[in-house]
């Protein structure tokens, strides 16, 4: 199997178990604490943190063209793109099933401004300069070709567009690092290799005319101007 056909795989065990992955996401759950402490030594509002800093950058009144990649099951962006009224918004992954829990949520919260897509990262199936905001919240930790995902995702930005997320990033807690070696790369939900904070700051700093990176724990927020 490829290495995209095992993350698609590991992703797609995850979609049916949506509540699990959600609980773990927001702290909600009993076995989404436990998760968020031992193998991410975050507290629920830790958690939070990162969450709200990787939207930061979105302005409260944005009417432009947003890209989420990858928006699986769409726990954390949806919430926000409730507010965002305005804004015509495309969401893409790489898994169905995963995608499928978003498409559902976002009927739920009667979401209208939103459409899915199926695709990769690597290649993704819109012109240059489409996207006034590129959004991608735990994803590059997972993409198999990051090189491609890098180059992607700047290629549809517009030029002043706002590229901003989250990711985990290695060297930051030993014992989360420890957990993704043994645990996450073998099960496909991870692949590495993995940036540091100062790796991704370099690198996003090289391709864009702003970047600033910060971290809570293993989680690196970025916010970038093309
Ligand atoms: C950890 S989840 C993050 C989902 C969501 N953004 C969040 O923060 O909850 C990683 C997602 O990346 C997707 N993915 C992995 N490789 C991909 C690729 N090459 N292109 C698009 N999506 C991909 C997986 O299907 C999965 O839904």
């Amino acid at each position: 199997m490829s290495r995209k056909d095992e993350i698609k795989s590991a992703y797609r065990s995850l979609g049916k178990a949506h509540g699990i992955y959600d609980g773990q996401m927001l702290g909600t759950t009993r076995i989404g604490r436990f998760m968020l402490k031992h193998v991410w030594q975050m507290t629920r509002e830790d958690a939070l943190e990162y969450q709200a800093l990787s939207f930061e950058a979105i302005p409260a009144d944005f009417a432009g063209k947003l890209l989420e990649v990858p928006v699986g099951t769409g726990v954390l962006s949806m919430p926000v793109f409730q507010t965002l009224a305005d804004a015509d918004i495309t969401c893409l992954d790489y898994s169905e099933k995963m995608m499928a829990t978003a498409e559902a949520r976002a009927k739920e919260m009667n979401i209208q401004n939103v459409c899915f897509q199926q695709g990769d990262v690597g290649n993704l199936p819109f012109p240059d300069e489409t996207f006034d905001v590129v959004v991608s919240l735990n994803g590059f930790h997972a993409f198999p070709d990051k090189e491609a995902a890098y180059k992607e995702t700047f290629r549809v930005l517009k030029p002043g567009g706002i590229f901003t997320g989250c990711f985990y990033i290695k060297d930051a807690n030993a014992h989360t690092d420890k957990i993704i070696r043994r645990l996450y790369i073998k099960a496909g939900f991870f692949t590495p290799p993995f940036e540091t904070v100062e790796s991704l700051q370099k690198r996003l700093s090289t391709m864009y005319s702003e970047a600033t990176v910060r971290n809570v724990e293993s989680i690196a927020v970025f916010q970038c101007r093309k």
